[in-house]
């Protein structure tokens, strides 16, 4: 099996930020899980070697409580991408296969691409393929430099290349996959006469030619998938892309989207052909969403939320940690959450579920079984369930369980004063 090395150990100064730069998210998942998300994905990778070093300690963390594969490995001082893969070294002392090298900053790569990529590597024999990619403006990029027959020379980053180098619009992607056990020995080969005084994991391709290795480049067909994240406008950027991608696989599966630009939906969200989503929804984390559905306009789905199909959830309407079966309906301006809800129900304007408990921080559930009715303004304090067919008056507040076809209200009575105002004016 391949082995992965992503590195991360730099500052990320320009997100201005606290929270280290891998750990920003998009759609609740750090930056970092969806690149090693996608080496795993590619099944090709059993180990990933994730290079820390500026918060390595909240990196660390991330990495150890949702990636079993994957170990961190601490660079300090960090100095340069060539010194930072020469860290796993001690690491993959007898390995000798492949190792594909990453950086932990690029989320919209696809196990796909990687997969092609290491396919391509493999196919051609190389010892050393470099991912390169051709854009219009590669201001800042390394610069893929090749021989007159197209063969590859060497990599020239921008703050060393000449004027005419630097006019070249094929450019270093930061992805690679090599043959660990020929290329080991170049990491003590690395010199840093360069402009920024840096070990250049660049270095490798004119390394790997002066010894007389295999060395190519894969030209990647999608140069959205290398977007990488250095600001805050960047993480912006970032999030419109992949939310484009996701709801546009929703487009090809069926579903209609009123308006893709105001509609914004997680990866991990399955959506039934049929289903409608109206304008300016968020739909974040882990939720499956049956057919013939309608949701918003303006609903937040937070995670954890199973829709059967025909459910209705409509505007300002926030759901949590819920399941609705089928023909249910929560028009407006309510909160589901921690819930079981059933089929035929009828969830008033203004239901609101208590579920959290502010002195002891639990959260309950609430259970409402098939055909009840719940009017509108009511709040179900949690525990609680409700049993079949029962109705619940508008503005009660319900703190105890409901036998099947009971009506149950806490409003006050109604006072009709006759004459009232025309005394008091
Ligand atoms: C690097 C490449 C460049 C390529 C570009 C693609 C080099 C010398 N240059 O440039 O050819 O076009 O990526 O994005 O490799 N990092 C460490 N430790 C270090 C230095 C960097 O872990 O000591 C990490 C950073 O956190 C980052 C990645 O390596 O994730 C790339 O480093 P960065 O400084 O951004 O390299 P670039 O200048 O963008
Ligand atoms: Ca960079």
């Amino acid at each position: 099996m391949i082995k992965s090395i992503i590195l991360g150990a730099g500052k990320g100064t320009r997100m201005k930020s606290d929270t280290p730069k891998v750990l920003h998210t998009i759609f609740d998942k750090a930056l970092l899980g969806y690149v090693i998300d996608a080496v795993n994905g590619t099944k090709l990778v059993d180990e990933n070697y994730v290079i820390v070093g500026h918060q390595a300690e909240e990196v660390e963390n991330y990495v150890k409580s949702n990636y079993e594969n994957s170990k961190c490995v601490l660079q300090s001082p960090q100095l340069g991408t060539g010194h930072a893969v020469s860290m796993v070294l001690p690491y993959l002392k007898e390995f000798e296969g492949e190792a594909v090298i990453l950086c932990g900053d690029t989320p919209l790569i696809t196990s796909e691409t990687l997969k092609e990529f290491i396919e391509y590597h493999k196919s051609n024999n190389s010892d050393i393929t470099v991912m390169s990619a051709i854009f219009d403006n590669p201001t800042n990029y390394g610069r893929i430099i090749r021989n007159s027959d197209g063969t590859l020379n060497s990599i020239v980053e921008e703050k060393d290349a000449t004027a005419e180098q630097k006019a070249v619009k094929e450019i270093n992607a930061g992805i690679y996959c090599v043959n660990w056990g020929k290329i080991k020995a170049a990491f003590s080969e690395l010199k840093t006469n360069n402009a920024q005084g840096e070990y250049y994991l660049t270095d490798i391709i004119k390394w790997g030619n002066e010894n007389k290795l295999r060395v190519n480049a894969y030209t990647l067909k999608n140069n959205e998938e290398i977007f990488g994240i250095n600001s805050k406008a960047n993480l912006a950027e970032a999030y419109k892309l992949l939310n484009h991608r996701v709801v546009k696989q929703h487009l090809d599966n069926g579903v209609t989207i009123i308006d893709p630009d105001t509609t914004w939906i997680s990866p991990e969200t399955e959506i039934g052909a049929d289903t409608v989503i109206y304008p300016s929804c968020y739909i974040n984390g882990k939720n499956k969403i049956g057919s013939h559905c309608k949701i918003g306009p303006y609903a937040h789905l937070r995670g954890g939320v199973v829709l059967e199909d025909y459910v209705k959830v409509g505007n300002f309407v926030e759901v949590k940690k819920t399941t609705i079966k089928p023909h249910t309906n929560a028009c407006h301006l309510t909160y589901l959450g921690d819930s079981e809800i059933g089929s035929g129900v009828n969830i008033g304007a203004g239901t609101i579920t208590a579920n959290y408990n502010p002195l002891t921080g639990e959260k309950s559930k609430t259970i409402i079984k098939d055909n009840v009715k719940i009017g509108s303004n009511s709040v179900l304090v949690a525990p609680v369930t409700i049993e079949e067919g029962a109705n619940v008056g508008a503005l009660s507040v319900i703190t105890k369980d409901l036998p099947a076809w009971a009506l149950a209200i806490t409003r006050a009575p109604l006072r009709v004063l006759e004459n009232w105002v025309s005394k008091h004016r």
